[in-house]
């Protein structure tokens, strides 16, 4: 293996550079070399100032992840960072692309950071379930002041090189070649003595009322909920402030220690792989290329069509939308305006950015505009005969090579791709709503889709900041599938004597961010109901015919009061018991557990299905699935990566508990069966 740290003399001004691609991770032989350089660097009597700079896309990007759960191989990353510090030459850092964890860890060793605008810096430690572990919450905090600190190691969100130069984490921002100006800098500092060290004593950290920290975490109580990575970043950015330094860093240690052994950050370290494995498509070479989206055309101008708009809209590309009347296509357009308005209320969008993306959209009522466009997606609500007179249409109006693909939630792609003559060209674009902001998207390939349909698609969600995950046909693919074993069990639990509170409460607590019925209520009670108010044959059915359709309506599962806060509903509970009462089901006490096993672990079962039918490519794409579409608490791994915790025999032995109760229904599925009496696991 070549070594991946080198170093260059620029008059007497010694580069020390790390070529280690991908990202600059910082493993060993990383870590080794910048040891080894800055050794000689000191040594050399003809060197009077180091530079530390990175090649390829991006300053060391943190710890080598892939090096987590092995057995250590020195030197430490703190004792690196220490050394970089201890050096008695300045050691200035380049930093291009984005500076995190380690990497942000070793850019605070050096005496002075110089950064393109375009850099950013963070704390990710958090997303991976940990804390930065080299002096970060300590060093962090002297220069950065406590307040951000506490901001970037809590979030994990990185800051632009601009604030970190408003903060005093980087003291010089640069245009142009980036090394020569990190050079001309050590020139001007080589002199300079005392050297400026980022673990000695700061004003940024004195006379720090207490009380910030207590408050941010109530600020913050809801988002760190069952998480334990913020607090011990918090803790440990406290111990900066109460401590001194050599106990900070012990306190840092030990607390990263008990992190990295903990449940919660193996969980997250595997999700960091999932996520990124969840771009790969099986059976799809690498040499596939992308085909050109330079116009999409939406269908639709409702929520989802014009939530899917502005995801390509903010990425740059224009977009023609399509309505069937003015009013609608007004109503439309203006609410995406007002969204845009409101995020750059925020301080998140310039005015400009706002008047750039709304500019790129084209509205129109003529659906042969649609003719112009790479990649058209129809948005319109859910019918299949609706579906198909579309894509009898739009075949007959797109371009050659156009892609043309469904939002659908549910229906069959193959069928939809059947009235074209083009159904290699038909993909599902299945977005969550609202489409601007979630983070997922299901890509639906059909039995015949081309590969490099499906290629474009990745290519393009990553373009539009989505996570993608590749999905079979099947009713409700991966996502909402799930959902439905999930719905009938609580719904049936209802009947039996459980309440929607204890339903919900039991999701919360397992870190859902709302159980099945604060979620029936925000989406709608009245989602998938056949309308006829006479037809009632089941609690929902009940619930919509007398217009509880949920916060829509101030009314659903719970009752809401003016500001939308939810409280139990009697009114509810009679209708429950009376249909309880008709269906003769006696109630009685249901404990949380069988909640837990009748409405998760038949999740996992459906997942185990999805799995064996080749419907999901692998397990981890369910959890990448559960992550960002439906807020799977992210420090459980995901469902199929928290059966694998649990045990699958264990799994099996809660839903043979259930079974009788499950319904005739309801059936095991085999891959799980097998998988538990093998004593096997479906994510590793
Ligand atoms: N270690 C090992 N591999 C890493 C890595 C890391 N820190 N960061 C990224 N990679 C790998 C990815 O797995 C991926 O591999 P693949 O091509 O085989 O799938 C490849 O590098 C490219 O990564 P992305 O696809 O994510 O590339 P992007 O350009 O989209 O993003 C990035 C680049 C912003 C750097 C992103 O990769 C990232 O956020 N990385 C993680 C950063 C991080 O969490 N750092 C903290 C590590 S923990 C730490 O430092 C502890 C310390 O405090 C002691």
């Amino acid at each position: 293996m070549t070594d991946p740290i080198s170093s260059e003399n620029h008059g007497d001004v010694r580069i020390i550079w790390s070529d280690n691609p991908p990202v600059n991770a910082l493993g060993a032989a990383v870590r080794q070399g910048l040891v080894r350089e800055i050794e000689a660097a000191e040594d050399d009597d003809s060197v009077k100032a180091v530079v530390i700079a990175c090649k390829g896309r991006t300053f060391f990007a943190g710890a080598d992840i892939t090096e987590f759960g092995k057995p250590p191989v020195m030197p430490w990353l703190p004792t690196v960072v220490d050394r970089i510090e201890a050096c008695e030459k300045p050691v200035v850092a380049a930093i291009h692309g984005t500076a995190l964890g380690g990497g942000c860890e070793v850019a605070l060793g050096c005496h002075y950071r110089v950064a393109l605008p375009s850099a950013k810096l963070g704390f990710p430690e958090v997303n991976l379930g940990l804390l930065p572990g080299a002096g970060g919450t300590q060093r962090g905090p002297r220069v950065a002041g406590v307040e951000l600190a506490l901001k970037m190691a809590t979030t994990g969100k990185p800051i632009t090189a601009g604030e970190a130069h408003d903060a005093g984490l980087v003291d010089r921002i640069v245009e142009g070649d980036l090394v020569q100006h990190a050079v001309a800098y050590a020139e001007e500092v080589k002199d300079v003595r005392p050297l400026p060290r980022s673990s000695e004593h700061s004003d940024k950290i004195e006379n720090v009322d207490p009380s910030v920290f207590e408050d941010y975490k109530k600020a913050n109580a809801k988002l760190f909920r069952g998480d334990v990575a913020p607090l011990a970043n918090l803790e440990c950015i406290k111990a900066a402030v109460e401590q001194p330094y050599e106990q900070g860093v012990m306190t840092e240690r030990t607390k990263f220690m008990e992190l990295m052994s903990g449940p919660q950050a193996k969980a997250r370290q595997y999700f960091f792989f999932a996520e990124r494995k969840a771009a790969k498509i099986e059976g799809v070479d690498d040499s596939v290329e992308p085909r050109e989206i330079k116009r999409v055309g939406v269908i639709g101008a409702g929520t989802m069509g014009g939530g899917i708009s502005m995801n390509f809209l903010t990425a740059g590309i224009p977009v023609t939308i399509v309505e069937m009347n003015q009013e609608a296509l007004d109503r439309g357009t203006g609410v995406m305006l007002k969204n845009y308005q409101s995020t750059a209320r925020k301080g998140r969008m310039t005015e400009e950015q706002v008047e750039g993306a709304m500019g790129l959209l084209k509205p129109s009522l003529n659906f042969d505009d649609l003719g112009e466009c790479d990649l058209i997606i129809e948005a319109v609500y859910e019918n299949m005969d609706v579906k198909k007179d579309i894509f009898t249409k739009l075949d007959g109006i797109a371009k050659n090579g156009a892609i043309l693909a469904s939002n659908t939630s549910y229906l069959d792609i193959n069928e939809i791709a059947s009235v074209t003559k083009r159904p290699e060209d038909v993909v599902g674009l299945h977005f969550f709503s609202p489409a601007n902001i979630m983070k997922l998207l299901e890509v639906v390939r059909g039995d015949k889709t081309a590969d490099d349909v499906l290629v474009t698609a990745m290519a393009l969600a990553k373009k539009i900041r989505k996570v993608a995950v590749i999905a079979g046909v099947c009713y409700g693919f991966i996502g909402n599938r799930m959902l439905i074993p999930r719905q009938l069990q609580a719904e049936k639990l209802l009947m039996e004597g459980a309440t929607p509170q204890q339903i919900d409460k039991v999701h919360v607590e397992f870190g859902m961010p709302m159980g099945p019925f604060q979620m029936a209520d925000l989406a709608g009670v009245d989602i998938g109901w056949h309308r006829d108010p006479e037809r009632i044959e089941s609690i929902r059915d009940a619930l919509c015919a007398i217009d509880r359709w949920g916060q829509k309506k101030g009314a659903g599962f719970y009752d809401y009061d003016e500001n939308r806060r939810p409280s139990p509903s009697e009114k509810v509970q009679s209708i429950i018991d009376d249909f309880a009462a008709k269906q003769g089901i006696e109630k009685r006490e249901i404990s949380d557990q069988e909640i837990v096993e009748r409405t998760l672990y038949t999740m996992v079962n459906e997942g185990a299905k999805i799995l064996d039918e080749g419907k999901a490519q692998r397990a981890s794409d369910i959890d990448v699935v559960w992550v960002y579409g439906y807020g799977w608490p992210v420090y459980r791994g995901g469902p199929m990566y928290w059966a694998d915790s649990e045990g699958l025999d264990t799994i099996v032995e809660g839903l043979k508990r259930q079974e009788e109760r499950l319904g005739d229904d309801w059936s095991f599925s085999q891959l799980l069966l097998d998988k538990a009496e093998a004593g096997e696991k479906f994510t590793r």
